[in-house]
C-alpha cells in the first residue's frame, strides 16, 4: 500500500506571511506537552475545560493559543473562523495550521494490516486579551442583576449565531469567553458592555438559515451544559453558590425567544428601508419598535409625497426620514445629557419613546398634548437629582423649534 503525503517529519506551515516571524521557530517537530522542554515562553491565561490540549505561548510580544488535534479538524476550525469573521460574528482571531506527519502507523485489521498515515495538526488563534475568567464572572454571591448581564451577553451571542444560519454545536460557557467591549452606539457615542466571544469553533456548521427546531435545541444543550461547567467550578472550589438557577434559565430562554423575535422584525424593517439598523439605528430592544419606526417612516413619505406633487419610493422617504429627522432630534436629544440619563438606552429606543409617549398621552386625553408635556410626563419618572443635569425647557425649546422650522420635516401627529 502506497502512503502519499508528507515524509516523516515533515512539517507544513499554512500561516500568513505577517505571522512567520512570530511563528516559524516554535518547535512543531515536538508534542505540544513536550514544550516546556525546548524554551517555549508561556503566557498565563484561565482557559475552559477541553479535550484537546491547548497552551498559550509568547512570541517577540504577540500570544497564540495553540490547540493541538488533527489536521482535518484543524483545518475544518480554523476556516469556520474565517466564515464566522465573514458573518461579524464576534469570536477568536484565527492566524493559521501546523501539520505535522508523524510517519505512519501499521494498524492490525480483521482484514489484514493496514498503514494509515500518522499526523498531528496545530491551530493557532490570537490569544483573546482582558478576558474575565469564570471566578470573577460566577463570584460567590453573584446577585441576579449581574449574572443577568452576562446572560445578556450570551443571548447576544446566540442571536447573531442563529440569526445568520450558524448551529455552533458545542454551546457551554467553557467555550465562550466573556469580556467588556466598547460598543458604538449610533448618534449616542459609546459605552461598555459586556461581550461574549465564541471561543471554540470545531463544530460549527455555516447554513443559508437554521430551523426554530435547531435553534431551541442549542440554548437547550447551553442550559444542560452549566449543570457541568458547575460541577466543575464547584470541584475546583472556583463557585459555591448555584450559577444557574430556575430564574437564571428562565430569564435565558425568555430574552432569547424575545430578542430572535426583535431581530426578526428589524430584519424586515431592513428589508424594506435599506436602513443598517445597528449601524445606523443602534439595537432596538423592545418588541414592535419597528413598526413604530416604520410608521413614522411612511409618514414622513406621506409628507414628502405632498410636498413634491408625486409618490416617492418608500426607500427614499426612509433615509430621508434618518438624515432630516432622526439624526437631527437624537442630537438634541443627547445634546441635552439624555445619553446620560438613559445609560442603556440607544438614541433610537429614546426617540421611540418619546414619540410614542406623546402619542399615546394625546390619544387618552383626545387631543394633542403636546410634545412638553408629554416630555415631561416621560421624565417624570426620575427624582430631581436624577434631572439636574438636564434642562427640560431648553430641551423642548430645541425640539420645538426643529420641528416648526419653515419647512417642517413632517407633518403629522407627532408634530408637537
Ligand atoms: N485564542 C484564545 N484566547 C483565549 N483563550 C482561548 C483561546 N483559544 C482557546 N482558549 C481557551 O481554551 C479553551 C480550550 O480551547 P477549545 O478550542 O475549547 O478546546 P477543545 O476543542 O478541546 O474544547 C477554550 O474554551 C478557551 O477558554
Ligand atoms: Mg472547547
Amino acid at each position: 500500500m502506497k502512503v502519499t503525503g508528507m515524509q516523516p517529519n515533515q512539517i507544513r506551515l499554512s500561516i500568513p506571511e505577517g505571522y512567520l516571524a512570530f511563528l516559524a521557530n516554535l518547535p512543531w517537530d515536538h508534542r505540544l506537552e513536550d514544550w516546556n522542554r525546548h524554551k517555549v515562553r508561556f503566557v498565563p491565561v484561565k482557559s475552559g475545560l477541553s479535550r484537546h490540549i491547548v497552551r498559550f505561548v509568547e512570541s517577540n510580544g504577540h500570544s497564540f493559543a495553540i490547540k493541538e488535534t488533527t489536521a482535518e479538524s484543524a483545518l475544518k476550525e480554523l476556516a469556520n473562523y474565517h466564515h464566522l469573521k465573514e458573518l461579524e460574528i464576534p469570536t477568536l482571531h484565527p492566524v493559521g495550521v501546523v501539520e505535522r506527519d508523524d510517519g505512519t502507523l501499521r494498524v492490525e485489521t480483521p482484514i489484514g494490516e493496514q498503514i494509515d498515515q500518522n499526523s498531528t495538526a496545530y491551530l493557532i488563534t490570537e490569544v483573546m486579551e482582558k478576558v474575565i475568567p469564570d471566578s470573577h464572572l460566577f463570584r460567590r454571591s453573584f446577585t441576579l442583576k449581574s449574572r443577568q448581564r452576562i446572560w445578556d451577553a450570551v443571548i447576544h451571542l446566540f442571536i447573531s449565531l442563529h440569526s445568520a444560519g450558524v448551529y455552533w454545536g458545542d454551546a457551554s460557557l467553557a467555550n465562550m469567553l466573556v469580556r467588556f467591549t466598547t460598543e458604538r452606539i449610533p448618534e449616542m457615542g459609546s459605552r461598555t458592555k459586556l461581550a461574549a466571544i465564541l471561543a471554540d469553533a470545531e463544530t460549527v456548521e455555516i447554513h443559508p438559515s437554521i430551523s426554530d427546531r435547531m435553534r431551541l435545541s442549542e440554548i437547550e444543550f447551553f442550559l444542560e451544559s452549566m449543570l457541568w461547567t458547575e460541577a466543575d467550578l464547584k470541584a475546583s472550589g472556583i463557585v459555591r453558590d448555584p450559577m444557574m438557577t430556575r430564574e437564571d434559565s428562565d430569564y435565558i430562554l425568555t430574552h432569547y425567544n424575545e430578542r430572535f423575535a426583535l431581530g426578526q422584525e428589524m430584519r424586515s424593517f431592513e428589508l424594506v428601508t435599506r436602513i443598517d439598523v445597528d449601524r445606523m439605528l443602534g439595537m432596538v430592544d423592545v418588541k414592535g419598535y419597528g413598526t413604530l419606526l416604520l410608521k413614522h417612516i411612511n409618514e414622513h413619505k406621506w409628507y414628502l409625497s405632498e410636498k413634491g406633487g408625486k409618490e416617492v419610493p418608500l426607500v427614499e422617504s426612509a433615509h430621508d426620514w434618518y438624515n432630516e429627522v432622526f439624526k437631527p432630534v437624537c442630537r438634541i436629544l443627547t445634546g441635552h445629557g439624555m445619553g446620560t440619563l438613559f445609560p442603556d438606552k440607544t438614541a433610537s429606543t429614546l426617540y421611540v419613546e418619546i414619540m410614542e409617549h406623546k402619542y399615546l398621552m394625546s390619544e387618552r386625553q383626545k387631543g394633542d398634548v403636546g410634545l412638553v408635556a408629554a416630555l415631561e410626563d416621560y421624565l417624570g419618572k426620575f427624582g430631581k437629582q436624577q434631572l439636574a443635569g438636564i434642562s427640560i425647557p431648553s430641551l423642548v425649546r430645541a425640539l420645538t423649534s426643529f420641528f416648526t422650522r419653515p419647512q417642517p420635516p413632517v407633518q403629522n401627529s407627532y408634530l408637537p
